[in-house]
């Protein structure tokens, strides 16, 4: 299948693209940059052995963004293009909303205009909030603490309708903890600026770029008192996303929404201690107050993924942290020197 893949250049989006060729689909990648860098389109190159089509546009502009796809005319769309940084959202909420809004409209738009009928939505688990766990997507109400999870749960709602309406089929693919990196250390997370996330930030202690990790909050009803989380390797995430292109592509699903997760808690000092396994390096850290907005638990159910998709995520904490270390060991700077 001819794939549109929006954000293709950023973390998820580029290991997504690897996995589509490897599964002998042809992604096309659309990216403006925004936050991540040109230089990844020749790594995905060298892994795969092709020269990925790419496209530099601002999916906000309605009129480009219906020009691309009538240039591209493709089958489906992964749409990972979005803001993420869920801090930056409470303090700048209207940015949040337009691009993430606008982007999925304009998609949403320019798919009705050339007659493409498959759609994968990149969703998160903040869209539980503080729901039980496991995780389930049987979940009544959908309802996060964030605007950025707010736009998650507001296009998850408009894809809905424009299913409805217009009959095409949707997924929404709600994502846990995300980390590793390609095995051939080539591609990986690159944040810019100081990272928000643990994974990335652990791996830049570990590479000396910071002094010691900051783990937020050691008084938590949880075993060893730091947060809970359901990590799992991004290339996982990855075939997760060919599995489900590959399913409502068949045509039987007009909306469907599937965890990608490892259905297993880690905690944050667990991370640390199977990072400096991994890495055979020190990850110097203290405990401080707890960052305002964690839950202290939150995992998935990832049976229906399993029953319905034929996939689970089957990458360790071990591989993810010594595909995470290959990465950051090897590309001190990502993207910036290359
Ligand atoms: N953590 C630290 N120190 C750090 C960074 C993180 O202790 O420097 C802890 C956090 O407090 C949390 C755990 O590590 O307990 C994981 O934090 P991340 O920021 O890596 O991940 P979150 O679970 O907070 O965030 C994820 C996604 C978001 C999503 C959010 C809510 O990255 O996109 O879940 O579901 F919105």
């Amino acid at each position: 299948m001819k794939v549109l893949v929006t954000g293709g250049a950023g973390y998820i989006g580029s290991h997504t693209v690897v996995q589509l060729v490897e599964a002998g689909h042809e992604p096309v990648i659309v990216d403006n940059f925004v936050n991540s860098s040109p230089g990844v389109l020749d790594r995905i190159n060298e892994i795969t052995g092709r020269e990925i089509e790419f496209h530099e546009a601002d999916l906000t502009d309605v009129k480009k963004t219906l020009q691309l796809f009538d240039e591209v005319r493709p089958e489906a769309v992964i749409h990972f293009a979005s803001l993420k940084a869920v801090g930056e959202s409470v303090e700048k909420p209207l940015m949040y909303f337009r691009n993430n809004l606008d982007s999925a409209l304009s998609v949403a738009e320019a798919m009705g205009s050339v007659g493409c009928q498959n759609i994968i939505f990149s969703s998160s688990a903040t869209v539980y909030g503080d729901g039980d766990v496991p995780m389930n997507e049987n979940q009544e109400y959908l309802r996060s603490d964030s605007p950025y999870g707010r736009t998650k749960i507001m296009i998850e709602q408009i894809l809905t309708d424009v299913a409805a309406a217009h009959s095409i089929h949707v997924a929404l693919l709600r994502y846990f903890n995300p980390v590793g990196a390609h095995e051939s250390g080539l591609i990986g997370e690159d944040p810019l600026g100081i990272p928000n996330n643990l994974m990335p930030y652990v791996a830049q202690v570990a590479a000396g770029r910071r002094e010691r990790l900051t783990v937020h909050g050691g008084d938590y009803d949880t075993p060893d008192g730091t947060c809970l989380r359901d990590y799992l390797h991004v290339v996982d995430l990855a075939e997760g996303h060919v599995k489900a292109l590959e399913c409502i592509a068949e045509g039987n699903v007009s909306v469907r929404a599937w965890n990608l997760g490892r259905g297993r808690a880690v905690s944050v000092l667990e991370i640390v201690h199977a990072f400096k396994e991994a890495s055979g390096v020190d990850v110097p850290y203290v405990i401080g107050p707890r960052r305002a907005g964690d839950l202290p638990s939150v995992w998935a159910d990832p049976s229906r993924a399993r029953d319905e998709l034929g996939w689970t995520a089957e990458r360790t904490v071990a591989d993810m942290c010594a595909d995470t270390w290959r990465w950051q060991s090897s590309n001190p700077d990502g993207y910036r020197a290359s």
